[in-house]
């Protein structure tokens, strides 16, 4: 959710939404950040967010207001932070000196040390470059996000339609970036998510671009309004179908890998081959599925 308005902030907290970052980043003017600082943290301490992950944005380190952000926050609503989120990660080094400053406010007003986790943008091209070394950079590290708008801003793209594919481009200008990005977060075991859409009334065009990343392997994507939560919540979880086709995999192979159906390795599940590596791709989508809150409509029975 963007901003830090009072109003804003209220409204957020009933959404269907996993998480919320509150910001104090692009969404807040110059001359307002010190408000929105205070804004920020009575809404983490006043305010019922119903279990939904609570992220601060801070502001990137080339600016002069990050160390502030971080220690008015986190000093104001430690309790009430899970997740502290940096912009414009250039390098491994910015995400040790928050680890390593979270690290000094944790102790020096008693919360859980190592409680807060990170979550870094990769928003130009020094960011995406050093992507593996940043992810590899803190065990707080808990996501990568993809920053779509600064990222176009920082290579010259030329295009003002955030995320959107463009006409003149015969592939998807955004394919490699996502992938260095998917790939540097599965290697370090950690969510990868897609950046904002600013076209908040063109769900479909939300839609769109939110099912490309979704089908590379992106776990979710930033939903700049409520109208963009429902779209979000159904492109990144599993058709029913292949759910329900993901959790009978996983049944079929499970009893026909048992010694009750024949300790066979590779079997036959309708005109489907699977084998192990069926297995490992039923359990992505199944994972997927259930956390979805998604139940099956079909049930394995043996032939
Ligand atoms: C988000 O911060 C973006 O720049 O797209
Ligand atoms: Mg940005």
């Amino acid at each position: 959710m963007p901003g830090s308005s009072v109003k804003m902030l209220g409204k957020a907290q009933g959404l269907p939404a996993d998480q919320v970052f509150l910001d104090l980043e692009d969404a807040v003017a110059p001359l307002a950040k010190a408000e929105a600082r205070k804004n920020v943290v009575a809404a983490l301490n006043e305010g019922d967010w119903g279990g939904k992950v609570r992220a601060v944005r801070v502001n990137d380190l080339t600016t002069e207001w990050t160390y502030r952000d971080v220690v008015e926050v986190v000093e104001g609503a430690g309790p009430n932070v899970d997740c502290v989120m940096l912009p414009k990660v250039q390098n491994a080094g910015q995400i040790q000196w928050l680890d390593i400053t979270l690290t000094q406010i944790e102790k020096a007003v008693g919360l859980e040390v190592g409680r807060i986790g990170i979550e870094a943008q990769i928003e130009n091209a020094v960011g995406l470059v050093e992507v593996d070394a940043i992810a590899a950079a803190s065990p707080r590290l808990e996501t990568i996000i993809f920053g779509p708008a600064d990222f176009m801003a920082s290579i010259n793209m030329r295009s003002l339609s955030v995320g959107a594919l463009i006409p003149d481009y015969p592939g998807d200008p955004y394919h490699y970036i996502l992938m260095r990005i998917l790939m540097a977060a599965r290697t370090h075991d950690l969510q990868a998510i897609d950046g904002p859409f600013l076209q908040i009334r063109d769900v479909d065009g939300f839609r769109a671009v939110a099912k490309r990343s979704a089908a590379l392997g992106f776990d979710g994507k930033w939903v700049l309004h409520p109208g963009q939560i429902e779209a979000a919540n159904e492109v990144y979880a599993p058709s029913q179908e292949d759910y329900d086709h993901a959790e009978l995999i996983l049944d079929a192979y499970a009893h026909y890998t048992s010694e009750a159906g024949g300790r066979r390795g590779a079997v036959m599940l309708g005109d489907e081959m699977i084998d192990e590596a069926s297995r490992k791709m039923a359990l992505v989508i199944a994972a997927k599925g259930r956390a979805a809150g998604l139940t099956r409509t079909s049930r394995f029975e043996a032939q």
